[in-house]
This record gives C-alpha cells, structure tokens and sequence, in this order.
C-alpha cells in the first residue's frame, strides 16, 4: 500500500516518517516510536488505554489513524516526567495513593487525568469520575485514581500559588 509522509511533534520532538494510510495511531506510536507506554486494551473505543494528548485534547489513539495526527503535537506518558527524571504530580500521587496495580491502564490514564486537569485544575471526585468516564480500569475500583488526582491536582495548585506569589 502507498506510503504518506507524516511529521509530527511527540514529547517535544519533532519526528518525521512514511506511513501506511490504515495504520492506526496507536500503532505508529508503539511500533514505530517505540512509545509503549500507551496500550490496548479493546477494539471498540471504550477502554481508553490508549489515551494521548494531541493538540490539547484526550485522544483515543487507537481511533484515529496516523495520517490524521500529521502536523500534531503529541504528548504521551513517555513525555510526562521532567527531563531531569522527576515525575509530574499525577506520577508521583497515583505511586503515592495507589492509583495503580498492574499498570496497564495507567498511561492512559494518567494522560487523561493531565489534560483533566488543563480543563478544570480544581475537579470535585464526582468531576474527576465523570472526567476519567472514557478510561476503564480493571484492577484499581476508581476510588485510589480519584484520590491519586485530586492529590495531584492539590500539588498542581499549591504550586501554581506559588509561582504567582513570586
Ligand atoms: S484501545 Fe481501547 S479505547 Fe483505544
Ligand atoms: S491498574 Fe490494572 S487496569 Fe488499571
């Protein structure tokens, strides 16, 4: 099948390739970039364990092909840490209030849980469900996922107060 140049920017970096017009995001991301942190969960939309941040929005990449992310700003689990290795406050609350068993859902989620918190950095549990509603979890319960971004979202908010307290 005819290949098309793609060019996008994922994690800050801009990287360029030939892509079949079939080829799923999600498997551009994993197969080509070797991005494996965002996963698969099911074959129908539902589970959002594939989440990306594209272009300032959640994004279920297994629903989108990579031809359509062309020109995109990417940002998956991969890019969420510093470059000095620290782990952005929803790691670092879902490590601290268990948000996570086996791990599978977790980049997903966490990356939704990112933009979530761009979209309303002061959520209420029962936003913070309706808000995560596109990402399933088979081992958590939720409970420990809405402690672990409302945590987070304290954090965030604690420092933004103090970056205008400056
Ligand atoms: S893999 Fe389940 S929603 Fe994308
Ligand atoms: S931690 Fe296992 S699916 Fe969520």
């Amino acid at each position: 099948m005819a290949k098309t140049h793609v060019k996008m920017t994922v994690n800050g970096k801009e990287v360029e390739a030939l892509v079949e017009p079939r080829t799923l995001l999600i498997h551009f991301i994993r197969e080509e970039l070797s991005l494996t942190g965002p996963h698969i969960g099911c074959e129908t939309t539902h589970c959002g364990a594939c989440t990306l941040d594209i272009d300032g929005k959640s994004v279920k990449s297994c629903t989108l092909f990579a031809v359509q992310a062309d020109g995109a700003d990417i940002r998956t689990i991969e890019g969420m840490a510093e470059a000095d290795g620290s782990l952005h406050p929803l790691q670092e609350a879902f490590r601290q209030h268990h948000g996570l068993q086996c791990g599978f859902c977790t980049p997903g989620m966490i990356t939704r849980a990112y933009r979530l918190l761009q979209e309303n950095p002061n959520p209420t549990d029962e936003e913070i469900r309706m808000g995560i509603a596109g990402n399933l979890c088979r081992c958590t319960g939720y409970q420990n996922i809405v402690k672990a971004i409302r945590a987070a979202a304290e954090v965030m908010n604690g420092a933004d107060a103090k970056e205008a307290a400056e």
